[in-house]
């Protein structure tokens, strides 16, 4: 089972180089949602599990999810298989994934619906989790690091208030200028309960943690809306977990900050910064100065392969190669992407023109 993984001389994985601010040549490589729906040994597992959250509950299976692009691709990380809504579900807020149509939760809105929910994770969804970051981790070879994750306070919240994701993600900003109390209270209940289960995360065995933000970008209309409701409340994870996890390495993918990402960049505390495909090269450049870079690959570009796809590695090489970067995508890898696309960006990632 382990020996096609991908093996090397150094132990030090090498995406904790680039987080420590080394650059290295190639530059780590890993892919958001890298274990999904365009791999077919993916889709044959959760038709195994019967349900998507099935899968993430189940540690033998959501361990193997987790190796299979590692198994394919050898990439420098695995990300724990899960998803973000899983805080909210064990805060005890009904969800639930309807086919082809993405998360459905049961509308958090009122000081009451608040109420309801737990204080704490519930142990027995997440304690399912921790254990199988430890499985994997057992199995993943020390050159390849494991990653674990959460959402944003933000991002989840927008899920919890509006019961499922909308084109703009505006019950959450309506919520919070309506009864910014109320918010701030779901805010703070994620801020504690996201720190507590990156901490735990880190000490089942992974390597690094990220903080997705999927929806910073419904932020940057305002400055004081942005710092208040993304900035902050990632800052203030990154400080409780390096409170107890003093070396924690930790990545912020704050997507859609445009002109708010070197602000991010300069204060959330994060050790690099995930850049979407919306951010042009000499912006991103801009972050680097700042903190390690991860990005930013247009997942449409991926889907459609070809000659455009090589020029689009190339010049994100060009222009992030040398200083600290992560080669990844701007966002989740699209379920319709060709496998081979996907090889041929590993190899012309690593060197192998052609
Ligand atoms: O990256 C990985 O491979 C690790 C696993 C992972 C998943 N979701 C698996 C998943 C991670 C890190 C996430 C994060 C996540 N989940 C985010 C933040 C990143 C982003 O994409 O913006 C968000 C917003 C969610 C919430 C979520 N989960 C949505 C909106 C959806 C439906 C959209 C979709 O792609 O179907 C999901 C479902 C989901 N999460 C799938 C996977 C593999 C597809 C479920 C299936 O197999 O049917």
């Amino acid at each position: 089972m382990t020996s096609v993984l991908r093996t090397s001389q150094s132990q030090s994985p090498l995406i904790l180089r680039t987080l420590s601010g080394e650059a290295t040549t190639p530059p780590p490589l890993w892919m958001m949602r890298q274990a999904g729906r365009y791999l077919p040994e993916y889709r044959a597992l959760r038709a195994e599990a019967g349900s998507f959250l099935d899968l993430c509950y189940t540690p033998r299976l959501a361990t193997e999810v987790t190796l299979q692009p590692i198994r394919r691709f050898g990439f420098d990380a695995a990300i724990l298989f899960s998803d973000i809504l899983v805080v909210p579900h064990a805060l005890g807020q009904e969800l639930w994934f309807a086919e082809g149509e993405g998360p459905r939760l049961a509308p958090v809105t009122t000081a009451a619906d608040l109420a309801q929910l737990r204080e704490d994770l519930d142990p027995d969804r997440i304690g399912a989790v921790l254990e199988t970051v430890a499985q994997v981790r057992a199995i993943l070879p020390r050159e390849t690091a494991l990653l674990g994750f959460c959402g944003a306070p933000w991002t989840v919240a927008t899920y919890m208030v509006a019961g499922r994701g909308t084109p703009d993600q505006a019950p959450a900003l309506d919520l919070a200028a309506r009864d910014p109390q109320l918010f701030k209270a779901i805010i703070d209940r994620l801020v504690g309960q996201s720190t507590r289960y990156l901490v735990s995360q880190l000490q089942a065995g992974a390597d690094a943690v990220q903080i997705f933000d999927s929806w910073a970008g419904a932020l940057i209309g305002d400055e004081a809306l942005y710092r208040r409701w993304c900035l902050e409340p990632i800052s203030r994870i990154v400080s409780g977990v390096r409170a107890e996890v003093p070396d924690a390495k930790i990545i912020g993918f704050p997507k859609g900050s445009g002109r708010f990402y070197p602000l991010f960049a300069e204060e959330s505390g994060v050790d690099a910064v995930g850049l979407d495909q919306g951010l042009g090269l000499d912006d991103a450049r801009a972050v680097q100065a700042i903190r390690p870079v991860q990005g930013n690959l247009d997942p449409e570009v991926l889907l459609s392969g070809g000659d455009g796809l090589d020029r689009a590695i190339d010049a994100i090489l060009e222009a992030l190669g040398g200083r600290p970067h992560i080669f990844n995508l701007g966002h989740g890898i699209l379920p319709q992407t060709p496998i081979q696309h996907v090889e041929r960006l590993v190899k012309r990632v690593r060197g192998g023109l052609g």
